[in-house]
């Protein structure tokens, strides 16, 4: 796509369905674990290149609840790389003012999973550049099914009136709660469907498919979603000409 990225019509928050990892690795005769060791080095692009530009909070579906399912052995390889990862790329958050952050069943994940990542949050803490959101063990569903048990507690305990519940009451009890809404959700691979990712947060977000495979999707392909964002219109539920006025 032709034209230049406009800096200061960027998405606020950028969330990535990160798809196609097998599927690439397939296509060159290798296993899956070659898929997502390449995976790995488009996380690191993509996180780079966002931060660059000025996008402000970046959220990967890394791990979905239903990756559970998996065969253990990928389970282990997805784990250990994620690990693996987490060491190896702790200097460049760093660098880059980079403030890391999970979503979803943390306690779910393998201890040694659960410990680098704590490790890294706590250092990134007071990170302000960008916000790199892991979504792990993550599902929409279970999130707003655990916000409404929050809720239902502090009604029980008379903290709060059902009245009380609203939007954003809602909002404040969902593990993205530091988070604004998603403006672009990218997902990669040619799969045209959203998998429990973020259901809450979408309700006004653009959607971008394409038929890059997540180990392909570097910088360029990242420049050809932000641009093609930019070309549209949102209009929140308004006419055009109430957003044009
Ligand atoms: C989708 O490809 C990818 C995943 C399920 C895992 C994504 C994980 C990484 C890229 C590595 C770890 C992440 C971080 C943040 C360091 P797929 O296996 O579903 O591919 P397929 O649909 O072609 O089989």
């Amino acid at each position: 796509m032709k034209g230049a990225l406009d800096l200061e019509k960027l998405p606020k928050h950028l969330a990535i369905i990160m798809d196609g990892n097998g599927r690439w690795a397939a296509e060159k005769g290798k296993n899956r674990l070659f898929g997502h060791k390449n995976g790995i080095q488009s996380v690191r692009a993509i996180v780079e290149e966002s931060a660059r530009l000025g996008i402000q909070h970046l959220t990967l579906y890394a791990f979905s609840t239903e990756n559970w399912q998996r065969p253990k052995e990928e389970i282990g390889t997805l784990m250990r790389l994620l690990v693996q990862s987490l060491r190896s790329e702790f200097e460049k958050l760093l660098e880059n003012n980079i403030k890391l952050q999970a979503i979803g069943q943390i306690e779910t994940l393998p201890r040694s999973v659960q410990n680098e990542l704590l490790h890294v949050i706590n250092k990134t803490a007071i990170n302000t550049n960008m916000t790199l959101t892991l979504a792990l063990s993550y599902g929409a569903r279970e999130e707003i099914v655990s916000a409404t048990k929050k809720l239902s507690e502090l009604v029980k305990n008379n903290l709060i009136s059902p009245d009380d519940i609203d939007e954003s009451a809602l909002n404040e009890h969902l593990y993205t709660q530091q988070l604004p809404d998603v403006d672009l959700l990218i997902r990669t691979s040619g799969e045209q469907r959203i998998s429990n990712f973020l259901l809450w947060q979408i309700a006004y977000a653009e959607l971008y498919f394409t038929d890059v495979f997540w180990p392909d999707f570097r910088e360029k392909s990242l420049h050809s979603a932000l641009l093609n964002y930019q070309q549209r219109e949102r209009r929140f539920g308004k006419t055009s000409a109430q957003i044009n006025a």
